[in-house]
């Protein structure tokens, strides 16, 4: 019997991509999350749906047993890596775990301060074999954390000025880590990935308008601002930071360049914003 391929965050925004491409592409797909009735709602048979919990070593047995190839991201609440993230890793290798297809961020080689940077570290440190991909801002950013003011207060509030972001579609990203997980020579390799185009906030919501045929305003707020009504709007302090951090970065331009590894690696063009604002446009109905 073929051993199966591993996916971590099975029912998260990337997690559910890896499996549709991964189940497209033929394989034997090992589905975890939080909640195996959840996986196997959404997925059905067509997956074995394991609950995995990355602070709860009970279920790591389960989760790893044959596994050889497995897709790991570190959920957005968990920032210490090394007591919430490093057992499970040390559980995947002893199982016989040999290559960690793993979600990271852009530009993590010089922020070192940041989680991703220490579940890199360390996946190497215990000689497993991976393949990083450094992914720009999610589209999906929109139809999730956004998703509210969206749909309610018709604006982005994002504190980026008139700096430029190279948006990936999700689906996008589970594509390439499916090529990852089930061809050869992506072992040891990093991808940075982003989509095909770089746009200001007034280009996205001149296309969300479009889309919705009503007017969505870009707001503009300055980073401390942003931080304080996110915080009254119902953010936890911490995530709420994060966010400041990263749309700081993203304001003195660190989001603007574009790769074309996805063109590479899938063999056609990324999904476009405009692709993805018709795709999605439920959500903010
Ligand atoms: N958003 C961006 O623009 C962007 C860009 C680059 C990189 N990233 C990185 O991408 C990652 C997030 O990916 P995503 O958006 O696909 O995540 P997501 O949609 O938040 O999915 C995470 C999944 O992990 C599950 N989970 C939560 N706690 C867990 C635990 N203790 N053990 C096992 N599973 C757990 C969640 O279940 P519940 O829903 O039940 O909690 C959820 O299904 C983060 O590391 C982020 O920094 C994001």
């Amino acid at each position: 019997m073929s051993s199966p391929i591993l996916v971590i965050g099975a029912l998260g925004n990337v997690g559910a991509e890896v499996v549709k491409h991964l189940l497209n592409a033929g394989v034997k797909v090992r589905a975890s999350d939080m909640s195996e009735e959840k996986i196997k709602a959404r997925f059905g048979s067509s997956v074995e749906a394991v609950r995995f919990d990355f602070t709860d070593p009970k279920t790591y047995e389960v989760t790893f047993k044959g596994v050889e190839k497995m897709f790991l991201l570190r959920p957005p609440h968990i920032t210490n890596i090394k007591r919430d993230m490093y057992p499970s890793i040390n559980a995947a290798k002893r199982a016989g775990v040999k290559h960690v297809v793993f979600l990271s961020l852009i530009g993590i080689e010089s922020a070192k301060y940041v989680p991703h940077y220490k579940v890199e570290t360390y996946l190497k440190e215990v000689n497993l074999q991976t393949t990083f991909l450094r992914c720009s801002f999610f589209m999906q950013n929109l139809s999730t954390t956004h998703r509210q003011e969206i749909k309610e207060r018709n604006e982005i509030f994002v504190p980026v000025g008139k700096a430029k972001t190279s948006f990936i579609d999700a689906r996008d990203i589970g594509a390439v880590a499916a090529v990852a997980l089930t061809q050869t020579g992506h072992g040891n390799k990093n991808y940075d990935l982003t989509g095909s185009e770089a746009l200001d906030y007034w280009q996205v919501t001149k296309i969300l308008s479009e889309v919705l045929r009503r007017e969505i305003q870009y707001k503009n707020p300055n980073p401390v601002y942003f931080l304080i009504e996110t915080m009254q709007r119902g953010t936890p302090f911490m995530f709420a930071l994060v966010m400041m951090g990263l749309y700081t970065s993203t304001r003195f331009g660190m989001a603007e360049p574009i790769t074309t590894e996805v063109e590479k690696l899938t063999g056609r063009k990324p999904i476009s914003f405009q692709e993805f604002a018709n795709d999605y446009k439920e959500n903010w109905m």
